[in-house]
């Protein structure tokens, strides 16, 4: 194939396409010049240029491990620092990350999951206590609500360490620093690194939130120590484990580091998958009426279990259409490979050339619409292609709301037990409405994407199960 230029939007002298990004929502400006410029488009950010890729066939190509590999780059990397080499953020080939993703990869295996369930469950049933306690006609901000469940859970569950916020008026002051911490550190990614190095009054109040998440997170720690437990949880994972190839154990610092990236990338993601799946069962009453049949057939009116767990195909189906729908993850980043010899040039498709170190957005939420993959109804939600026998029929990487290869989720089990449970509980215990049934859905992006002021009202269907 001939090489062919690789386009994209004009930019202005030195600040080339800044200016063109919306700040409130980047997501809207990406994916509006992949529809105007196409499946690759490139961009230029201040003297950087970056690469937007957002059809299956060029998606697929990069998730090549031989051939890429993941970039922390923009308002990720400025998340590192707070949470430094932590495995969400660590750099490809950073000596810390191996270490702790072998010591953690069986603490997020099946079984301690399992072992999650009571308290997973003692979390879901307090935020059904908490809309069947509601005056009527009162309505809840979804996402907000989602948001201190899915926190509260993790906590609990990672480090034993309670929240509470169904039970305080204000949040816990972690989870302030925490929600400031991820918005300022995306401003961050967006300002010319010369800007950042300027001492303003958001640059102070940033780094003393990452102090008090540093305090908070050492004290927890030192709490574990002074009282040992045998909870089996990740903090208790992350200081007893040995990693089985070096032989070393987690330091202090790398333990907190990535006891605050668990908080982080374990509830954001969560919640908004949770409301924009509520948003989708809302917008589609079939789907609704199916998700919630098959509730009542599997879990009926007795306490969710274990086993009413893995009976749900439909609640799945529908979990994994709002994934691909609306990956709260919209986009994940990646390079050329650095430590590989690549063929040179680098060519992506044979016909675009990139550089050794070419940053690449891989857009996965446009990519899900493909209609190549997903065909003409492609925007439409429809769990039905979502159950497990098409499902597993999808080409590879068609599905990416998790992220790629060794870089993927590491709590996608953890995820997915808690919102199964947080399914079962609400709708065998609720019927849901829309308190503005004109709802147009807008989106609040962080660094992730959930809906923006979408509120929900509840009617309890009988006495709180
Ligand atoms: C990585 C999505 C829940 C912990 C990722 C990545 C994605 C993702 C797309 C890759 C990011 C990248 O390549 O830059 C999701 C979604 C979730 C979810 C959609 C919920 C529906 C969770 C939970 C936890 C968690 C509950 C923790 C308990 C992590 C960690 C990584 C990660 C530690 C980094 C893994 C590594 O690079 O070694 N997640 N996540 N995530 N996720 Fe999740």
């Amino acid at each position: 194939k001939a090489i062919k230029p690789i386009p994209g939007p004009p930019g202005l002298p030195l600040v080339g396409n800044i200016f063109d990004i919306d700040l409130v929502t980047p997501l809207k400006t990406l994916e509006g010049f992949a529809d105007q410029y196409g499946p690759i488009y490139k961009l230029s950010l201040g003297g950087k240029e970056l690469l937007v890729l957002s059809s299956w066939e060029l998606i697929h190509e990069c998730c090549d491990e031989k051939r890429f590999a993941k970039q922390v780059a923009g308002g990720l990397e400025q998340v590192r620092n707070g949470v430094g080499d932590g495995l969400f953020t660590a750099y490809t080939g950073e000596e810390n990350w191996g270490i702790a993703h072998r010591i953690l990869i069986p603490a997020f295996g099946p079984l301690t999951i399992r072992g999650m369930f009571d308290e997973m469950t003692d979390l879901a049933n307090q935020l059904a206590l908490k809309w069947a306690r509601l005056p009527s006609g009162a309505s809840v901000d979804a996402s907000e609500d989602f948001t201190r469940l899915t926190l509260d859970t993790i906590a609990l569950c990672a480090m034993g360490a309670r929240f509470n916020s169904f039970y305080t008026e204000n949040q816990h002051p972690f989870v302030d620093a925490m929600v400031d911490f991820l918005i300022e550190s995306g401003n961050r990614g967006r300002r010319l690194p010369a800007m950042n190095m300027i001492p303003t009054r958001a640059s102070e109040a940033y780094f003393k939130d990452i102090d008090l998440l540093k305090r908070v997170s050492y004290d927890l720690l030192k709490e574990r120590r002074d009282t040992p437990s045998d909870k089996k949880d990740l903090l208790n994972a992350m200081i007893n484990g040995k990693d089985p190839q070096t032989g070393r154990g987690l330091t202090d610092e790398l333990i907190v580091n990535n006891m605050i990236t668990f908080l982080i990338a374990g509830h954001e993601t969560t919640s908004g998958t949770l409301a924009f799946t509520m948003y989708n069962l809302l917008r589609n009453p079939q789907t609704y009426k199916k998700l919630q049949e098959e509730i009542d057939r599997v879990v009926g009116r007795e306490p969710v279990n274990l086993e009413h767990l893995a009976k749900l195909p439909y609640t799945n189906a529908v979990l994994r259409e709002t994934l691909r729908l609306s990956s709260p993850i919209t986009a994940i980043g990646v390079r050329p490979h650095p430590f590989d010899n690549h063929e040179d040039p680098i060519l992506i498709n044979g016909q675009y050339q990139v550089g050794h170190d070419q940053s690449i957005l891989l857009l996965v939420k446009k990519m899900h619409k493909d209609p190549a993959v997903y065909g003409s109804d492609a925007e439409e939600f429809k769990p039905e292609r979502m159950l497990d026998e098409p499902f597993n029929k999808l080409p590879p990487d068609a599905w990416k709301p998790f992220g790629n290869g060794m870089r993927a989720c590491i709590g996608r089990p953890f995820a997915w037990q808690e919102m199964l449970i947080v399914m079962a509980v609400l709708f065998q215990n609720f019927d849901f409405y829309m308190a503005d049934s004109g709802y147009q859905l807008s989106i609040k992006q962080n660094l992730t994407i959930k809906p923006k002021d979408f509120r929900l009202k509840s009617k309890l269907r009988h006495g709180l199960t």
